[in-house]
C-alpha cells in the first residue's frame, strides 16, 4: 500500500515554506501550513524577543488553520524554523493539538547556524507513540539550492517519489 504523506510546516520569513514545497514536490505528499491567529512581528528584533518569552513559558499560540483529515496519513513531515534552538511556538501548538501516535514523523528545520538544535528531541517528546525518523537541517539562506540535499535525505528515508 502506498504511504500517504503530509508535509506540515510553519514559516515566518518564507525559508521553511520554500523547503516544505520541495519536500512536497519530491514526495508527492499534501501540504499543510500552520498559521497562527496572531501574526508575529515582521521586525527581526521584535520576533526574536517575543519568541524567547514564549519559549520560556512554553506558550502555544492559537492557530488559524485547521487540519481535518490527519487520520488519512501514515507519514508526517514537520517543518519549522529553528527559533532559539528548537521548533517555533506554532509548531508546539500543532503538536499539542494533533495526535500523531502510530505515525512516522520526520523533522525538517531551517536555521542560520545552529542546525536542528534540540528540535528532533523536542518534537519526539511532544509526539508520544510516533516513530521519529532522521531529520534534515538546511541553512535558511541556502534553501533555494538545497534540492539535491533534500532528494538525498528523502531517498535514504525511502520516501522519494
Ligand atoms: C525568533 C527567531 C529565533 C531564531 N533563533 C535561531 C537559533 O537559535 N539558531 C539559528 O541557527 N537560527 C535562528 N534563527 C534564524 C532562523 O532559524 C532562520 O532564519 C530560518 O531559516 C527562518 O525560517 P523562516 O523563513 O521559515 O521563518 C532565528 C530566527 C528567529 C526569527
Amino acid at each position: 500500500m502506498q504511504t500517504k504523506i503530509l508535509v506540515v510546516y510553519f514559516s515566518h520569513s518564507s525559508n521553511t515554506r520554500e523547503l516544505a514545497k520541495q519536500v512536497q514536490e519530491l514526495t508527492g505528499g499534501d501540504l499543510f501550513e500552520i498559521v497562527p491567529e496572531k501574526q508575529y512581528p515582521a521586525e527581526y528584533d521584535d520576533v526574536v524577543k517575543q519568541a524567547k518569552e514564549e519559549l520560556k513559558s512554553d506558550f502555544k499560540p492559537k492557530l488559524q488553520t485547521k487540519l481535518k483529515n490527519l487520520a488519512a496519513y501514515d507519514m508526517v513531515f514537520i517543518g519549522s524554523p529553528n527559533w532559539w534552538g528548537t521548533v517555533a511556538g506554532p509548531v508546539r501548538t500543532f503538536l499539542a493539538d494533533y495526535d500523531l501516535e502510530g505515525k512516522s514523523v520526520a523533522p525538517f528545520i531551517t536555521h542560520e547556524g545552529s542546525g536542528m538544535g534540540s528540535s528532533a528531541r523536542d518534537i519526539s517528546k511532544r509526539c508520544p507513540g510516533a516513530t521519529i525518523l532522521d531529520g534534515l537541517a538546511v541553512r535558511g539562506s541556502s534553501v533555494k539550492s538545497a534540492r539535491s540535499d533534500v532528494s538525498q535525505w528523502l531517498r535514504k528515508l525511502n520516501l522519494l517519489k
